[in-house]
């Protein structure tokens, strides 16, 4: 039997505690998968004094990132703290301190991905990012292993498990946004600041970080179009599933154009109808799901828990155990070599062509239908189905304000742009307007189809 391998974990927030936990914990079974024992060495937080109940030694935790980055006998350290500062300078204290990294922090990789992947190269170090992700879902794994033969078509990802249980549960009890929200807070699946689950940030950082890994490009997080769930209301939930869908926070990324002229990449987050019935719409609670297309295997459908002690720690103890094997290095050489060969990693500006959900809110009197309808068409858009209900109370009120609920068939992103900024004009409509892309069709199933 080889020597024990010494870990060292930063942070010991939900993630953290979680994975000395299954370390200690599991221990044995640890042993078998990585061909050695691995021992938690030293943790270091912020609040050495505050009893977690965890299996470790009082004398093992401390508040001093040198304790871990200035022990040579400790060859692997998890940075498992939230954040930009201090989490990058730890991290780079770390790499050059001569540590391989493991870590579940998503914006310190989003934000600074490049410089610290540079500083682990050229120090002949390893980074490993599963549990930044979609939680235990191996999706890092997935595509830059298990996929690799194949060009990654499209991807798209409920990647937010806070976001997918406040939809969730809204939907199932009829429940208030701010009263699901403090639920998740509760069960630890959002943030500590719950504004970068709600707003989309934390999906859109999880989806650079999956178009580095399927398209080799790094793309500047801060400039993919990102809309979150604070607009989305039980009104809205209802009126989707009266028309057959539900309505989830998407990430999609999508290759453009062709081999001979390759457009750039299409890459939003935002609220999206999905047909009942389809796997996205069939993830519920705190579960993320990525649905993606490669060129030889076609679709592929991935659904576990995204967010939560558990799931993550599950992700960061592969990575651990992946790192002490050298599985870890390997994967992290060859993501390398991506970045050479990069396509376009021009982003935004794409039209898109989609069905799309409007919420106008109108007047209710003569010839108010007539002229929204009459404007989408001027525009090229062609309504697929319309509701409107009566206004609340009195329907025969004349101009009481009603919500008008139209599906289109599929359009441009300009034109419909357009026919938005006309209809806000009109004198008819009373509030702003809702627009959410419908997701029902667009992701090729098979190999050899065109590009989503
Ligand atoms: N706060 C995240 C979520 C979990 O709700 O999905 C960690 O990425």
């Amino acid at each position: 039997m080889q020597d024990a391998v010494r870990v060292g974990v930063v942070g010991l927030g939900t993630v953290g505690s979680g994975a000395v936990r299954l370390l200690v914990e599991s221990s044995e079974h640890i042993e078998r998968h990585a061909g050695r024992p691995i021992v938690v060495a030293r943790a270091v937080c912020r609040d050495v004094a505050r009893d977690r109940g965890l299996p470790l030694s009082r004398d093992c935790i401390s508040s001093d990132i040198r304790d871990i980055a200035g022990d040579p006998s400790i060859s692997v350290a998890a940075l498992l703290v939230g954040g930009l500062e201090p989490a990058r300078s730890m991290m780079v204290a770390l790499l050059e301190s001569g540590k391989d990294v493991v870590t579940a922090n998503k914006a310190l990789l989003a934000e600074h991905g490049p410089e610290l992947f540079d500083l682990a190269r050229r120090r002949g170090r390893s980074i490993a990012f599963e549990a930044a992700v979609a939680g235990g879902i191996p999706i890092v794994a997935a595509i830059s292993e298990c996929l690799a033969a194949n060009r990654i078509e499209s991807i798209r990802g409920i990647l937010n498990g806070t976001s997918n249980f406040i939809l969730s549960r809204m939907e199932e009890d009829s429940a208030d946004y701010g009263e699901v929200l403090a639920l998740a807070q509760e069960k630890g699946f959002a943030e500590a600041d719950p504004a970068m689950d709600v707003d989309g940030t934390d999906a859109t950082q999880k989806l650079a970080i999956l178009a580095h890994l399927a398209f080799g490009a790094w793309v500047p997080w801060g400039e993919i179009p990102r809309t979150g769930i604070e607009g989305i209301d039980l009104g809205l939930i209802t009126c989707a599933r009266e028309l057959g869908y539900r309505i989830r926070l998407v990430a999609v990324a999508a290759r453009t154009g062709d081999d001979a002229a390759p457009g750039p990449l299409a890459l939003r987050v935002s609220p999206a109808l999905v047909r009942l019935g389809t796997p996205l719409a069939e993830t519920r609670g705190a579960y993320n799901a990525v649905s993606l297309v490669g060129d030889a295997v076609g679709r592929m459908f991935f659904h576990g828990l995204g967010a939560g002690q558990m799931p993550t720690a599950s992700a960061v103890v592969a990575d651990i155990i992946d790192t002490v094997v050298g599985r870890a290095a390997i994967t992290f050489r060859t993501t390398g070599v991506l970045d050479v060969d990069s396509p376009a990693a021009r982003i935004g500006g794409v039209e898109t062509h989609e069905r799309r959900f409007l919420r106008i809110p109108v007047v209710d009197r003569p010839g108010v239908l007539a002229e929204i309808a009459g404007i989408l068409g001027q525009h090229g858009i062609s309504i697929a189905s319309f509701i409107q209900h009566e206004a609340a109370g009195n329907g025969d009120a004349a101009g009481a304000a009603v919500p008008l609920i139209i599906m289109t068939h599929h359009c441009g992103s300009n034109a419909m742009a357009q026919a938005l900024a006309a209809i806000e004009r009109s004198a008819t409509v009373r509030g702003t307007g809702v627009c959410l892309p419908v997701l029902d069709d667009g992701q090729p199933a098979s190999p050899g189809s065109p590009r989503a």
